[in-house]
């Protein structure tokens, strides 16, 4: 690396057009399913991901700052239990909370590497550039793939710590979230490390539908944008405000559920899919799974991909936990 420049180098590991793959794949697979679906990773382009900032900002959406309180109070705790020399932040987005565990991590011992992975290249130069500015003694990295399927890529060597933030793991549903737990096992291997999992805690549907559907309707155009994505992407031709936002609580699964429902009749061309779909009047599309956690689900969870807790910490209103799980 050249030491007089200042930029900073995405190192891709996603393979060429893997995101017009994939978009295309998962639009394919979830539009013709008996119940519309699409996975909510489509949902952060550039506009996507200024929205989502937008929705942190939001008084009602608790989880960011929630998390934030949390490893502003604890992130020492959490640094000293497990002193990486490396830390990699999945889904690192923004990297907004990354300053707090850097802190702690530099003050605890041997921080060297800071690896951030997104699939947005946009957030990934934005978020990594300001950090390279405050952690001059650093050495960063951001890495383009996708962190469901592309684990065994990131650097092995010495004591990592893999932060997963934000409640993300939520968004997987119960099978995708084993194989990724999965997974992060491997990647800790035999070299120990530790994960540092976010997760929203299951809390009465008056606090939690609040937070998924604010007066103020950033939600409702954050959850649309996905349609502005396709449009983009797929030359697809959907009627974006034809779409009205409904946050549910599903009590059996415990989870939130984001969906898109058509306000009239629509015939939809999706030519980059190959695809044509008909919309039913009042039918909806299920745009995110938001899954909300028990302690005790955590626990068993991450016991079933062989990780032990070593440490957690909750907020005062127990709405948020943070988990430090390591190899069993
Ligand atoms: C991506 C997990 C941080 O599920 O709470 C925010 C995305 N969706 N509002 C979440 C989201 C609707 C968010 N995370």
């Amino acid at each position: 690396m050249n030491l007089l420049t200042t930029a900073l180098e995405i190192v891709h590991h996603l393979p060429p057009h893997y995101l017009e793959r994939t978009l295309r794949e998962d639009v394919r697979a979830g539009l013709t399913k008996p119940v519309k679906t699409l996975p909510p990773k489509w949902f952060y382009d550039q506009r996507g991901s200024e929205l989502f900032e937008q929705i942190t900002q939001l008084p009602e959406y608790f989880p960011t700052r929630t998390e934030r309180r949390i490893l502003a109070d604890h992130a020492a705790e959490m640094a000293a239990a497990s002193p990486a020399e490396t830390l990699i932040e999945l889904g690192s987005g923004s990297s907004r909370k990354t300053p707090l565990l850097l802190d702690a991590l530099k003050d605890a011992g041997p921080l060297r590497n800071y690896v951030a992975v997104d699939v947005s290249d946009t957030a990934l130069t934005e978020a990594n550039g300001e950090l390279s500015r405050d952690y001059p003694d650093l050495a960063l990295q951001a890495v383009a793939a996708d962190f469901e399927s592309q684990l065994q890529l990131l650097p092995r060597d010495g004591r990592r710590m893999i932060a997963f933030l934000g409640g993300t793991i939520g968004n997987l549903e119960p099978e995708a979230r084993a194989d990724f737990l999965e997974q992060v096992r491997e990647l800790l291997g035999q070299e120990g490390g530790s994960l540092l999992l976010g997760t929203g805690l299951v809390q009465p549907p008056e606090i939690l539908i609040p937070a998924y559907d604010d007066p103020t309707g950033v939600t409702a155009d954050f959850n649309r944008n996905v349609l502005r994505v396709l449009n983009a992407e797929l030359e697809a031709d959907f009627d974006v405000n034809a779409f009205e936002h409904v946050a549910v609580w599903n009590g059996d699964e415990e989870w939130i559920e984001m969906r898109l429902r058509a306000t009239r009749a629509m015939h939809v061309r999706l030519p980059g899919a190959g695809l044509e779909i008909d919309f039913k009047r009042g039918e909806v599309l299920r745009t995110e799974v938001s899954a909300k956690f028990r302690p005790e689900g955590i626990a068993a969870e991450l016991a079933a991909a062989r990780l032990t807790i070593v440490g957690q910490w909750t907020d005062e209103d127990e709405r948020y936990a943070m988990t430090l799980a390591e190899p069993l």
